[in-house]
């Protein structure tokens, strides 16, 4: 069966960049002028997925406000003749594709909030996005390859990158065997181990296709680290009954949830663009001589 649909969990407080977060969700604060979770969307979307879905809390109807049309901004947009910025704003989704929200009540954990998911996603295989995690460059290449290893291996497939050893107990980490093929397949998953603990330095980071199995697992996930129902504890229950494998990024990645990452990953796109790109790198390189 092929994969369309995408869970993005965004019911996240994001106390790490209060108080920006107070009252707005972290995903809406902007890289350059483009919220952090467009760039996942648009990420899902060049990967051939088609039905996203949103894990929210109540708080984040924003988001929801995000991706839906504003007849009254287009109407003024075109009325001043600003084409361009007309274009940017209405056709953030392309035809096709379809939004739906679900609201996660509780802060109980990642695998909490995708099990949330389950009755949008049903009997299907599916994609899981975490937006904090900008893949930079990557234009959808990590979620076309783990989609492609599903299809080829009827099984599930997570990204993976090397994580720095003092900062594996921030992540999801694995441990991998070689699978004779050229494959990788996951052999130990552990949520924030300690650094004594952790089977590797390869981390879980946020891109992940699952078979449905994965959901009947979250049921009867108890809780783990950080007292949360674990994504990874539900991988590692999964990897007893069906194969995992597992992809390695390359792509340049940051860490969009963290105040230090957030800000890199702002300097690093504006740098980047074509418009501002070339008078900013210029400004910021008077600044840093001063
Ligand atoms: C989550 C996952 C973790 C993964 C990480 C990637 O942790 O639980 O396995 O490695 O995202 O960013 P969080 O960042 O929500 O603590």
């Amino acid at each position: 069966m092929s994969v369309v649909k995408a869970v993005f969990p965004v019911a996240g407080l994001g106390t790490r960049i209060l108080p920006a977060t107070k009252a707005l969700a972290k995903e809406m604060l902007p890289l350059v002028d483009k919220p952090v979770i467009q760039h996942a969307v648009e990420e899902a979307l060049s990967a051939g997925l088609k039905e996203l879905i949103f894990v929210t809390s109540a708080a984040k109807d924003i988001i929801r406000a995000h991706f839906q049309r504003n007849a009254a901004l287009e109407a003024e947009l075109a009325r001043r003749g600003k084409q361009a910025k007309l274009e940017q704003t209405r056709d953030i989704l392309p035809p096709g594709v379809s939004c739906r929200y679900v609201v996660q009540s509780e802060p109980l954990g990642l695998g909490h909030a995708i099990l949330c998911a389950k009755p949008l996603v049903g009997d299907e295989p599916f994609a899981v996005i975490l937006p904090d995690e900008l893949l930079r460059h990557d234009g959808g290449a990590c979620l076309r390859q783990l989609i492609a290893f599903h299809e080829r291996k009827n099984a599930s497939a997570v990204a993976v990158g090397e994580v720095p050893p003092e900062e594996v107990s921030r992540y999801g980490i694995v441990g991998f065997v070689e699978d004779g093929a050229g494959g990788r397949k996951m052999e130990v998953a552990v949520e924030k181990p300690s650094p004594e603990e952790a089977p590797s330095t390869l981390g879980l980071i946020g891109r992940y296709v699952f078979t449905p199995r994965i959901m009947t697992l979250l049921e009867t996930t108890p809780k783990g680290a950080g007292n949360e129902i674990q994504l990874t504890d539900a991988i590692a229950a999964l990897l007893r009954e069906q194969d995992v494998y597992l992809c390695e990024v390359e792509s340049p990645r940051s860490d969009c949830g963290s105040l230090l990452g957030y800000l890199k990953a702002n300097v690093e796109s504006a740098l980047e663009r074509e418009d501002i790109g070339a008078e900013f790198r210029a400004w910021l390189m008077a600044l840093l001589q001063k």
